[in-house]
């Protein structure tokens, strides 16, 4: 869709006249080209305006660096309508009726809902003619987004894709990995969450003011987002971009089957370049990694939507051949609304499939897609579930679940993209998949688990602190109730198996594991912390 086509921009809708200053020369495409922004420096200062205007140029908007005559928006912060035109008379320009005067909030939704949202009244700028300029109540002295308490918790927080604060969380993300594979667990952590609690504000941060309550913010980060405010870049981001170390294990760890431990092997061997390391012959490469540079060109693009929708028919027509009352149901970041990954997510489940059925449901598919020639690679984890296990207090441990690891042949012919030209080259393209499956009754745990990001991590650490009980991706545990019951020293075993089953908390969806949890839902696309 037009993303104009939802806008209104009233009865004097007109297009951009002829320019009389050249565009401001930007980076961005812009999305936008019926509105000509132009933000008034007066009131604003000129370190908010530029971050606004960059702001807003990197969402698609267009916006000029001088009031000219193309300009169709004027954008304001604490200044009334009148305050704009006795502006616009000092500078000699006579402002059109055309001109649209905006408020701030105006710019700052646009940039929430990334494309122009409709100008209500609260937007517009109230012109009062009979008096001097004045302060004019609802537009006037515009405070900054007011922060209600956050959570420190990342499922207590509504997280989209729309990030306000991408220039800090980017910076923050880097800055994390850094220390990941530096293996500064504390760090690291501090820096993940930081940069986690940023995404969820539904506003940019624009003076170390706005920072004020954030949870999470420690005083690196915070020195962190100034020097970001300051220079509209982090030099701390950017001299890890520059690491020699952080560099090639970005490059190695980019390889399917290649972790932290052989990117670092390969690196204290002087290793620079994956060219270097394919061809030398004193490495030995595990399957994987040999399926990882084979099909590295492929893996690294990332997958986009409409193939990921092609993998889920290729997934759906496999599963249902073997188990027709099968749920196949895409998790990980593509269920969180993403528009790319760097794979495809399956979980898998069966209300009707004996254990024997579910166990070898996985094989058959893959052997079928090993027939038609589309298994590339292929790596089955069995099984290691067991009904009684209390939930792991780890919160990134493994879960135990039946699951694969695939690359598969996804045909062209197969991908319903609405741009053409794909066809060419070798006329399919190499797709990461992950399957997992799991016994219907534990369907609910697992998709929560899967469906992944932060979010995920923080769930169980809620659970853990907050509720005294223990989630993972099979269960959910509760200590409170464990602790009143008695074991009978006679007939010990059966008691156990009571007491189990009284302390975990059953769930068909994920909604009433939220309301076990006692929290508010919180639906997949506002999980992407
Ligand atoms: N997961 C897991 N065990 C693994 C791998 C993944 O439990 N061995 C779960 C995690 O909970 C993770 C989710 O699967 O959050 C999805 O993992 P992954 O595909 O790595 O991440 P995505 O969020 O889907 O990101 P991307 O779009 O890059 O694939
Ligand atoms: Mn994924
Ligand atoms: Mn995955």
């Amino acid at each position: 869709m037009d993303p104009l086509q939802a806008v209104h921009l009233g009865p004097r809708k007109k297009r951009p006249r002829q320019l009389g200053t050249p565009v401001a020369s930007t980076p961005y495409d812009i999305r936008f080209r019926d509105l000509v922004l132009f933000i008034l420096e007066k009131k604003m200062g000129t370190t908010r305006r530029a971050f606004l205007m960059e702001l807003a140029r990197r969402k698609g908007f267009r916006v000029e660096n001088e009031l000219s005559d193309s300009v169709t928006h004027i954008v304001a912060e604490n200044n009334s309508g009148s305050d704009v035109l006795e502006w616009l008379q000092l500078q000699n320009i006579k402002a059109s009726s055309e001109l649209e005067l905006l408020d701030i909030s105006w710019l700052i939704e646009c940039m929430g809902a990334g494309k122009p949202v409709e100008m209500m009244g609260r937007h517009q700028l109230v012109v009062n003619r009979n008096s001097s300029p004045s302060p004019v109540p609802g537009s006037q002295n515009v405070p900054a987004p007011a922060v209600k308490k956050i959570s420190q918790y990342a499922c207590q927080r509504r997280t989209t894709l729309n990030n306000y604060n991408q220039l800090f969380t980017d910076a923050l993300d880097i800055l994390a990995e850094n220390d990941e594979l530096r293996e500064n667990e504390g760090s690291c952590l501090a820096f993940m969450r930081a940069s986690s609690v940023l995404k969820s504000l539904p506003f940019p941060i624009t003076s170390m003011k706005d920072t004020e309550g954030i949870p999470c913010l420690g005083d690196k980060v915070k020195s962190i987002i100034e020097g970001i405010i300051e220079d509209g870049e982090s030099s701390e981001a950017k001299a890890v971009l520059n690491d020699e170390r952080y560099k090639s294990f970005k490059l190695f760890t980019s390889v399917f089957g290649v972790g932290l431990k052989t990117a670092e092997k390969w690196f204290r061997m002087g290793f620079r370049t994956l060219s270097k390391i394919q061809s030398d012959k004193s490495l030995r490469f595990t399957q994987m990694q040999k399926a990882g540079f084979l099909y590295y060109e492929d893996l690294v693009s990332c997958v986009n939507r409409p193939e990921a929708e092609a993998v889920s028919m290729l997934v759906k027509e496999a599963v249902v051949t073997f188990l027709p009352d099968a749920l196949v149901t895409m998790t990980g970041g593509f269920r969180r609304g993403k528009m790319t990954g760097h794979d495809v997510d399956f979980l898998i489940t069966s209300p009707e499939a004996t254990e024997d059925e579910e166990q070898q449901l996985l094989h058959k598919v893959t052997d079928f897609w090993k027939q038609q020639g589309l298994l590339l690679y292929c790596d089955i984890l069995e099984s290691t579930f067991e009904k009684f296990k209390q939930p792991s207090r780890k919160v990134d441990a493994l879960d135990h679940f039946q699951k694969c690891f695939l690359i598969l042949k996804l045909d062209h012919g197969r991908v319903h993209s609405e741009k053409s030209g794909q066809q060419e080259g070798k006329g399919w393209k190499a797709i990461r998949v992950d399957l997992v499956m799991c016994p219907y009754d534990r369907r609910a745990f697992a998709l929560l688990g899967w469906t992944g990001s932060r979010f995920e991590r923080d769930l169980r650490r809620y659970a853990t602190h907050e509720r005294k009980m223990m989630l993972d991706n099979h269960a959910l545990y509760d200590r409170t109730k464990g602790k009143t019951v008695t074991i009978s020293p006679l007939d010990g075993k059966v008691s156990k198996l009571q007491k189990a089953l009284r302390v975990f908390l059953e769930a068909e969806s994920e909604e009433e594991i939220f309301a076990h949890l006692g929290l508010d839902y919180i639906e997949p696309w506002e999980r992407n912390a």
